[in-house]
């Protein structure tokens, strides 16, 4: 099998982002820009993957890190794509192919690549290139009138009139064979429009050298767009999404519209899935079968199991979530929240660190932190737990069948005991026995001549 490296050019400036996170750090689909190219370029089991770095580079490696496979090369100087790939030279095999990609074209597809990677051998060339309605800025590709074969790449700001008619553009994505890449490299010069290294102009040279050039194109055109600025950004972010949310759909997930949601990482379904608009996946998420997730629902590190719905308006992380639950509106599940089956968790109830059994029920203004709580238990309205007294934390233990009455205060550590009751507005400091009814109130009393404050008219 053919030998592949990669070499990842990512030394650009970025001036156009205007800002001061270098480029291909900032986030698409919730990941570095070029996070994005790493994984591609992985999904090659290439040799090694060299990534050119500049700019900013030192945040760039601290961002993305050290990797084995990974080698940083740095080019201290902008002098041009040849430039930047002369630098990756040392790093390279003498044999097998080197695929460039660059560090700020996010969206490339594996297959695009391998299809590519297909057609290289160790005495030809392979260029990605696509055919654009409007090609300005990009450099074209230049074929024999008569034989339609390649002869140059021409870059837009050295294009003559005539070459800048042409449609067909190159990506920047080739591959070329590293038994000649040396020579040619040491062979390029700046005495162009830009005063730069063009890797470019290695096609020139392989023509003349009798090599043949190939060509490769990708299903859509969005999959070689760059990012020099915000706009572009925006756009590729959009592509992605709506490219994610037609794998879902080609699946079964229904959704409201997906042009209005987001996945920041990785979303599994199961069938008959529904989810309804402004709905944002981060991490792994994943969704049972005939789940549904109602409007404007957050959703990070999570796995609901069949049949549970989430209300509108609910944030829910790190936490597991059992089959047939009823989550929401306006619920808040923390990390280290596991909810058993068939449990309820209603408007304005935030739930933390806690283990809820099935069947149990905590629907209005509750706060459950740091509990064991059984099965089939009812939470009344405003009831909450007290697990924290300044310094530590406390565990709360509410056992199954217990009906707690609303606006109690379960002050942490306690255990409510089997089928207890507590009487509403209680606040309970010790535990309680089994199936009785516990409660601490002061007793009602009525002040007969008691006379509301009035303000005086005048
Ligand atoms: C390049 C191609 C052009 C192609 C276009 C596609 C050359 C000479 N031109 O032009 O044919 O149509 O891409 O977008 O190759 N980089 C470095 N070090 C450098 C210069 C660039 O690492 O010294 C990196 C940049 O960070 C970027 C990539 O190489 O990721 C492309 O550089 P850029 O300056 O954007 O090239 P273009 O002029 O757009
Ligand atoms: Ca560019």
């Amino acid at each position: 099998m053919l030998q592949v490296d990669v070499v990842i050019l990512a030394a650009g400036m970025g001036k156009r982002m205007c800002s001061s996170l270098p480029k291909v750090l900032h986030p698409l689909a919730g990941k570095p820009i070029l996070s994005h190219v790493l994984d591609i370029a992985r999904t090659l089991s290439p040799e090694r993957i060299c990534v050119v770095f500049g700019y900013g580079g030192e945040l760039v490696r601290q961002v993305i890190g050290d990797h084995s496979d990974l080698i940083w090369v740095k080019q201290a100087q902008q002098l041009g794509t040849g430039h930047a790939v002369k630098q990756a030279l040392p790093y390279l095999d003498n044999k097998g192919v080197t695929l460039v990609l660059f560090g700020d074209v996010p969206l490339v597809k594996s297959d695009t690549l391998k299809a590519l990677i297909e057609k290289a051998r160790e005495d030809n060339l392979v260029l990605l290139t696509v055919e654009l309605d409007n090609p300005t800025g990009y450099g074209r590709i230049v074929r024999d009138p008569v034989t339609n074969r390649i002869q140059a790449i021409v870059e837009e700001k050295d294009a003559s009139q005539l070459q800048k008619k042409i449609r067909e553009i190159n990506t920047g994505i080739m591959v070329l064979p590293n038994g000649r890449l040396g020579n040619w490299l040491d062979n390029l010069s700046d005495a162009n429009t830009q005063g730069e290294y063009y890797l470019t102009d290695i096609i020139a040279m392989a023509v003349d050298a009798g090599m043949p050039i190939e060509t490769s194109s990708p299903a859509s055109d969005w999959e070689v767009s760059g990012v020099n600025d915000k706009i572009q950004l925006s756009i590729l972010e959009r592509a992605h999404q709506q490219d994610t949310a037609n794998r879902l759909m080609e699946q079964g997930v229904m959704f409201a519209d997906p042009a209005r949601f987001d996945v920041r990482g990785r979303l599994v379904c199961g069938n008959d899935v529904e989810i309804d608009i402004n709905c944002i996946f981060e991490g792994n998420v994943r969704l049972g079968n005939n789940v549904k997730i109602h409007a404007n629902c957050i959703l990070r590190n999570v796995i609901v199991s069949d049949g549970s719905v989430v209300h509108p308006f609910s944030l829910i992380e790190d936490a597991e979530v059992g089959k047939n639950c009823r989550i929401g509106p306006y619920a808040r599940i923390r990390p280290g929240t596991q909810l058993d089956d068939a449990v309820h968790v209603g408007n304005f109830v935030e739930i933390k660190n806690s283990h809820i059994a099935s069947e149990s029920k905590v629907n209005h203004l509750s706060y459950v932190g740091d509990t064991e709580m059984g099965r089939r238990v009812n939470i009344g309205a405003g009831a909450i737990t007290c697990n924290y007294d300044g310094a530590f934390k406390h565990r709360t233990v509410i056992e199954d069948d217990v009906f707690i009455g609303s606006d109690t205060q379960l002050v942490a550590p306690v255990t409510v005991a089997r089928g207890s009751t507590i009487g509403a507005g209680s606040t309970i400091t010790r535990d309680t026995p089994e199936g009785q009814l516990t409660l601490s109130r002061t007793k009602q009393t009525s002040i007969a001549n008691w006379k509301r404050p009035r303000k005086d008219r005048n």
